[in-house]
């Protein structure tokens, strides 16, 4: 199924943080924890975020109980590892998966393959602001938007962007952005939801009853949201602008012969770590060139 979270420890996670938190906590009150959730490694990063707070002791107590209680260690932790970044991560937002870093590798990739330091970057459906943060901090010349139909996941991303130099935007996929842009965009990249309403009961329930489920559930097909960014990015692309979209394994195929019959080019599947079809890769054509209905005006940047 997809969805399924692979674990990586947030920033400094796991290392020597620990043996201060266990000196902090007590190196016997960490052993049962471990003996408790029944994972010592997931032990030593509670304890060493505990440590952290005004009363360690019981505050690791607190997180053992919620994660006998079936929450994600990502949202009791608060934080997450993604790329370089730690990232604040609770209810309001999916918790950023290893493919996702993929994903973002082919952005860079894409992007820097335009030549245009300053690109003009959307990033659709940007949840924890994973994608949208880790462009602009590695590549900072970029202009950012990222957007989200969800206010709860906004104030969450825009939290992750220290720097403010993000523009986040609320709104239904690309409703959410200014109309000046349209045509005016270097990539797109979005990791939309993608499972069907109907796959929903099968979702690990760690996934299924903790992360928010308009992160997860597309509609009745699962390729809905993806269709509407394939769709819809031909408009907002600049004439040889790139797209790169994160699909589920079995979507892929056939949200690239989608891209291909919508115009695009250089359309391609990319796989992940684990060798399955995950990313979908395209460029608008020339002939994708939008027809800007009294949009020309460019916006300024700031
Ligand atoms: C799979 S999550 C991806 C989050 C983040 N980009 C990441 O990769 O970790 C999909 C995101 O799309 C947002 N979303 C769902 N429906 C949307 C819509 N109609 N318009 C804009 N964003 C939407 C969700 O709120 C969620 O944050």
């Amino acid at each position: 199924m997809s969805r399924a979270r692979g674990l990586a420890p947030a920033a400094g996670g796991g290392g020597a943080g620990w043996i201060g938190a266990a000196e902090e906590i007590g190196a016997a009150q960490v052993r049962e924890a471990a003996r408790r959730i029944g994972n010592p490694r997931e032990a030593r990063w509670m304890a060493e975020a505990a440590s952290r707070a005004p009363d360690p002791t019981r505050t690791l107590a607190a997180m053992v109980e919620r994660r006998l209680n079936g929450e994600p260690l990502q949202y009791i932790l608060g934080s997450w590892g993604f790329r370089r970044l730690e990232l604040a991560v609770d209810r309001r937002v999916l918790i950023p998966r290893p493919e996702t870093e993929q994903l973002v590798d082919a952005a860079l990739e894409m992007l820097d393959r335009t030549g245009r330091p300053e690109a003009t970057v959307v990033d659709l459906g940007t949840g924890s602001g994973a994608i949208a943060v880790s462009i602009a901090s590695e590549r900072p010349r970029t202009r950012v938007w990222a957007t989200d139909l969800s206010d709860h996941a906004l104030e969450v991303a825009r939290s992750n962007d220290p720097t403010g130099a993000i523009r986040f935007l609320a709104g239904d996929w690309w409703e959410a952005l200014p109309e000046g842009l349209r045509g005016d965009v270097d990539l797109v990249v979005s990791n939309p939801p993608y499972v069907a309403a109907s796959e929903a009961e099968a979702l690990d329930p760690e996934v299924r009853d903790w992360e928010p489920a308009m992160a997860l559930i597309a509609g009745d097909t699962g390729t809905e949201a993806i269709e509407t960014v394939v769709g819809g990015a031909r408009s907002w692309l600049r004439p040889g602008g790139g797209l790169v979209v994160e699909t589920a394994p079995h979507q892929a195929p056939g949200m690239a012969a989608l891209a291909s019959r919508l115009g695009y080019v250089d359309v391609e599947v990319r796989t992940d770590l684990a060798g399955r079809d995950r990313m979908l890769l395209a460029r608008s054509a020339a002939a994708c060139r939008p027809r800007l209905q009294g949009a020309t005006a460019r916006l300024s940047w700031r």
